[in-house]
């Protein structure tokens, strides 16, 4: 804005002083026209003729002249004995001229005028420019001047001198750059002054989000920024107050499963170090003991590969899908659960088609769920493995059991990690509530979802609702 104000101001001045050029040509061409009128059709008052002296012509001449007050009009003519560099005499008319920049009085300025061969020009003096235009006069049956001199120069003839100070204009053009560069700096200072108000106000809100942010840590995320308004700078509070639940949800959430996690694997090193503490000398009891631990062990490297396997969950290559057929996945899965336990192993449906699946994932999932419905299910009951095109574009698979069922406030939270169900609580042999949690992320993985299924005559049916663009749709019987 500075430079836009100062390139105005400058443009301007400079607009300005070419006018006052432009006014001051104007005028000298205009008083030398009206002269050499005068000089055309002019008559001696005295005689009524034509003049003959150009001594009286301008003395007529400059009596009737009304100058501007910047201007002076004058009659050089040569003095009696006229020498080169000699002043000539002067007629002058205008009496307003202040003595410092008269021009009348300055000896060497007339002289030059007077002896220059050019009809027009322009005099820098100590105390301002002065713009002249001359008219000759040549009167007719006057004769040339006679040289009186002996120097074999002709004196210069008698002329009539229009001089202009400018200086008086141009301080005008000034006094208006300076009035200009005034009320730009004010007005720049007004607009800063504004700006920097109106900008303080807008973003006083980003402050706040600032050093709401920065006021946060791991420890406290309860801090909210307050929304007010409807505009952008309220949506970008909501956004970030929603990023804060977001964060305050994943940050419980991971001390929860850190604690479950150091808990449920703190159990089985107090079972051992029980065990081992009070073993005796007597074999039968040591054999006993080392089975115990080693049970738990192993109860324990399930549990950390269960974390391991739920920790890569969140990595993008957890599900890494190819084509599969459905038909034979289903069969594998047939053929691996039958192997957990002596149950009525049925294998009810195969959906014969190929689809996108990680083939290994799939397995993972459906032997967890063969193994928890093995769980819940006592020695030969029956336990149904499956799979179906549910709708277009959706496969299904499935574990049905005959066994006990889950509660329906149960339902939901099984699928939560370490949950377990009420009905089996205090179960020790059953698993770290890890099971259904590491099938749900596998569902996710693909995009998909694992359900509980309503069952008909008791038991438990948990499917996973898969997404599969369909290629052939037939399904076998
Ligand atoms: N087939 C089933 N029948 C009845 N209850 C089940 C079945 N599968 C899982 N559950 C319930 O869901 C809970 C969570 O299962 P899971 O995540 O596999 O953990 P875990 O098997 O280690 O207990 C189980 O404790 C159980 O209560
Ligand atoms: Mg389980």
């Amino acid at each position: 804005m500075a430079v836009a104000l100062a390139a105005v101001a400058t443009a301007t001045r400079s607009i300005l002083l070419r006018d006052v050029d432009h006014r001051i040509s104007g005028l000298l061409t205009q008083e030398s026209g009206e002269f050499a009128n005068f000089v055309e059709e002019g008559r001696d008052p005295g005689t009524g003729e034509r003049f003959t002296d150009p001594r009286t012509l301008l003395n007529v001449f400059l009596r009737r002249q009304y100058a501007d007050p910047d201007e002076e009009l004058l009659g050089l003519t040569p003095g009696r004995d006229h020498a080169p560099g000699a002043a000539p005499y002067v007629i002058r008319q205008n009496r307003d001229i202040p003595a410092h920049v008269a021009l009348h009085e300055d000896r060497d300025a007339l002289v030059e005028i007077f002896e220059s061969t050019d009809p027009s020009g322009t005099l820098d003096r100590p105390r301002g420019e002065v713009r002249w235009a001359k008219v000759p006069i040549t009167l007719k049956g006057d004769t040339a001047t006679p040289d009186t001199t002996g120097s074999g120069r002709a004196a210069p003839p008698a002329a009539f001198v229009v001089a202009f100070h400018a200086d008086a204009e141009r301080a005008v053009a000034d006094e208006a750059f300076r009035t200009l560069l005034a009320i730009s700096g004010l007005a720049l200072l007004m607009t800063t002054g504004i700006g920097w108000a109106v900008a303080g106000r807008i973003l006083a809100p980003v402050r706040l989000v600032r050093t709401t942010a920065a006021q946060l840590t791991e420890q406290d995320l309860t801090r909210r920024i307050p929304v007010q308004g409807r505009d952008d700078i309220a949506a970008l509070a909501a956004t970030f107050n929603a990023m804060l639940d977001r964060l305050e949800r994943a940050f419980a959430a991971q001390r929860t499963f850190v604690d479950d996690a150091g808990h449920e694997l703190r159990t089985p090193i107090t079972i051992v170090r029980g065990h081992l503490e009070l073993m005796g000398d007597d074999p039968a009891e040591r054999e006993e003991t080392v089975r115990l631990v080693t049970d738990e062990l192993d109860r324990m490297s399930r549990i950390v590969e269960d974390l391991l396997l739920l920790a890569k969950a969140e990595r993008p290559d957890f599900v890494t899908p190819g084509p599969v057929q459905l038909g034979e996945l289903t069969a594998d899965v047939f053929v691996k659960a039958r192997a957990l336990g002596e149950r009525a192993w049925e294998l009810d449906g195969v959906a014969d088609l190929e689809v996108e699946l990680d083939a290994q994932r799939i397995t993972q999932a459906m032997v967890q769920l063969a193994q928890n419905a093995v769980q819940h299910t006592a020695p030969g009951r029956r336990i149904r493995i499956g799979s179906r095109v549910a709708r277009p574009g959706r496969i299904e698979l499935y574990v049905a059991d005959s066994g006990s069922g889950v509660r329906a406030e149960d339902a939901e939270l099984i699928f939560e990690r370490f949950r377990r169900g009420t009905t089996r609580r205090g179960s020790r042999t059953s698993g770290a509530g890890l099971g259904l949690a590491i099938v749900r992320a596998i569902a996710q993985g693909h995009r998909g979802e694992v359900e509980l299924r309503p069952t008909e005559g008791g038991g438990a049916t948990f499917v996973l609702d898969l997404p599969a663009p369909e290629r052939q749709g037939k399904q076998l019987p």
